[in-house]
């Protein structure tokens, strides 16, 4: 007995001693060093939302894109040099992506805030997601945080594992799968469409070649915004109400008016677990906020810097000089 007490004390330990050399993130990683940071980042997303409801949606993606490529590690904010082509210019990101001008507003105020450049570029992207999701009518959850900054980016892997909107059903399972998340992932994090708009040039094929799967007065509708050529630009939202965190999204797709290729795979009316999974969400609110909250902190987790790897970057655009 006493020699199993032991063993477990012993053990439990070397876990303490080396969970934070693992690099855990955690909720409270800015509590001493800067008090300010967490309530200075949500104001400006505040800010910025109520300047344009979009930009909530514009924050959340970003992190996503950051978070799929190389984790979530700021990546995605690193603008080119001439020895470096980042993440802005793949072929998901090109003409698309948009916040950054908030994210770096974000950074200059937690660098005064805090007397220092003590917040990662990439925990200001996870913060300010979540920040996005409650200014917009979601629920709130906790974020980890610790992160630290890469001192790398690579448009050939934003261009290989951001996942595309012609992807169907096992693609885009596939895809996720390969990051470590499953279908219910998929499922409920693409609950974040419920938020934003897309492109013409994105949706344009569904709408004059899937008139199958797709309800034809919406599919009409889109075809008046957006002709078989010209005017890529012309935005559409994402699902009937783009500036509110609700299940309009699912009930959506439930109609067959999901706006994205890949939106509508997620019901395609086959009784398939995917098909069950966006049914409940659209008739549960409360179950949809828990569930994404769940799945955000999961797509946060990934592979993220930690201790002493990578670096506190100065400017969200550029790696540090020194
Ligand atoms: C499942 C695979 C996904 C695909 C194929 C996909 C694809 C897209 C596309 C094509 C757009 C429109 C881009 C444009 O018009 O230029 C878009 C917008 C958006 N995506 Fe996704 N997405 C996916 C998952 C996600 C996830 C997981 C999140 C966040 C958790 C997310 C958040 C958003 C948001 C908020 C917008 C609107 C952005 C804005 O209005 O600025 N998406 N997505
Ligand atoms: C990105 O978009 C710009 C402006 O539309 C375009 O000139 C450029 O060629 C694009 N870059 C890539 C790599 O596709
Ligand atoms: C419809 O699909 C065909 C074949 O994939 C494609 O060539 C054509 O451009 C599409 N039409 C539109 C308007 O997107």
């Amino acid at each position: 007995m006493a020699a199993a007490q032991l063993f477990f004390t012993y053990f439990a330990m070397i876990l303490a001693i080396m969970l934070p050399a693992f690099g855990e993130l955690s909720p409270d990683f800015y509590e001493e060093v800067c008090p300010l940071a967490l309530p200075t980042i949500k104001l400006i997303v505040q800010q910025a939302i109520a300047f344009e409801s979009r930009m909530g949606a514009s924050l959340i993606r970003l992190h996503f894109h950051d978070c799929f490529v190389n984790g979530c590690d700021g990546s995605i904010l690193l603008d080119d040099t001439p020895s470096l082509t980042g993440e802005k210019t793949a072929v998901p990101n090109n003409d698309s992506l948009r916040g950054f001008d908030v994210v770096d507003r974000i950074k200059s105020a937690v660098n005064l805030a805090c007397l220092g450049n003590v917040v990662s570029c990439a925990d200001i992207l996870a913060v300010a997601a979540r920040d996005s999701v409650v200014a917009l009518g979601g629920s709130s959850y906790d974020v980890l945080l610790g992160r630290r900054d890469a001192t790398t980016a690579s448009r050939d892997a934003a261009n290989a594992n951001i996942p595309a909107p012609f992807l169907d059903l096992p693609d885009l399972i596939a895809n996720f799968k390969s990051h470590g998340l499953g279908l219910e992932d998929l499922v409920v994090l693409s609950g974040a469409h419920t938020l934003g708009f897309s492109r013409c040039v994105v949706y344009r094929n569904r709408i004059y070649n899937e008139t199958s799967t797709i309800d034809g007065d919406f599919a009409a509708s889109l075809r008046a915004v957006c002709p078989p050529s010209g005017d890529d630009d012309s935005l559409s939202p994402l699902d009937e109400s783009p500036a509110s965190f609700d299940t309009a999204y699912y009930q959506d797709l439930v109609e067959r008016k999901g706006l994205l290729h890949s939106d509508q795979q997620l019901f395609k009316g086959d009784g398939s677990l995917a098909d069950e999974l966006v049914q409940k969400y659209s008739e549960n609110l409360d179950a949809f906020w828990a569930a994404f909250g769940v799945a955000m902190i999961k797509l946060g987790n990934m592979s993220p810097l930690t201790g002493s790897d990578g670096e506190i970057r100065e400017n969200c655009r550029a790696v540090n000089s020194d």
